[in-house]
């Protein structure tokens, strides 16, 4: 009978570690509560309905929106084949970047400072670019939101996935930086932007290498990166990215 009951708190323990360590103690609880209260005939199909509810609300019952990551050096298609998503699958496209440089022209401190990041190839404060991309989702909970550029850092992942929602996947545009150099320094031509130019793309390029590309093993521990070739001609890249993008979804 000892043994017994020193088996069992032995289980329990174990249990208790489970819960903790892989953080379902909330999810179990919600779950359970949830079938105490409600004594459906079918608990476990409810308990599946509920889990799918939760997956699309959250545990704070507030519906999130859907949000791709889509991330690749500067150059390698990202805006030009979100645009093109846009047109085939109904997505919203926010660019991070774009975003910021409308932040850029207001007449303040933080427009200054994401000036200066942007000339300078740095990567802008995530609580600014965060804010920026949390109002701009707002206004449709229901949409798939494809988000440019973001996050460059991993401590910006992990803050808008605890704020806002978990990324569903990441589409990961890779590209020989030499070819990245030529296309920028061509768009350079034409673009008006700041950072198009050869001293701002070496910077780019070397936080892109330091801090955006860890980003990307990151994602890849949760099996989340699709990787997407995107050094051919525009239309090799967009037949890439519509077969990655259908078989996710
Ligand atoms: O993505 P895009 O090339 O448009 O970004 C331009 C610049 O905007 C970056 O080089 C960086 O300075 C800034 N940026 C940022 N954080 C992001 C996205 C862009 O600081 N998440
Ligand atoms: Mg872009």
């Amino acid at each position: 009978c000892i043994n017994q009951s020193a088996m069992d708190s032995v289980k329990m323990e174990k249990a208790e570690k489970y819960l903790s360590d892989h953080k379902i103690r909330p999810v179990f609880e919600y779950l359970t509560a949830h079938i105490i209260k409600t004594r459906p005939s079918h608990p476990l199909d409810a308990m599946i309905l509920s889990l799918q509810e939760l997956k699309a609300n959250g545990l704070d019952g507030k519906k999130k929106p859907t949000v791709i990551f889509v991330l690749g050096g500067p150059g390698a298609g990202k805006g030009t084949n979100c645009q093109k998503l846009v047109q085939e699958y109904g997505f919203v496209h926010l660019s991070a970047g774009d975003l910021l440089r409308a932040a850029k022209q207001t007449d303040s401190d933080e427009g200054r400072l994401i000036a200066e990041c942007i000339k300078n190839g740095d990567i802008v404060p995530g609580h600014i670019t965060i804010s920026l991309l949390k109002q701009a989702m707002n206004k449709d909970l229901d949409a798939i939101y494809l988000i440019d550029g973001f996050p460059r850092e991993i401590k910006q992942g992990i803050e808008f996935e605890r704020d806002i929602t978990p990324c569903r996947f990441v589409l990961f545009f890779e590209c020989d930086e030499d070819i990245l150099v030529k296309r920028l320094l061509k768009r350079g031509e034409t673009s008006n932007r700041t950072d198009d130019n050869e001293e701002s793309i070496k910077k780019r390029l070397a936080t892109y290498h330091n801090q955006s590309l860890p980003v990307i093993d990151y994602f890849d521990c949760y099996d989340k990166v699709k990787k997407i070739n995107s050094a051919g001609t525009m239309d090799e890249v967009w037949d890439n990215v519509k077969k990655s993008v259908s078989s996710l979804l």
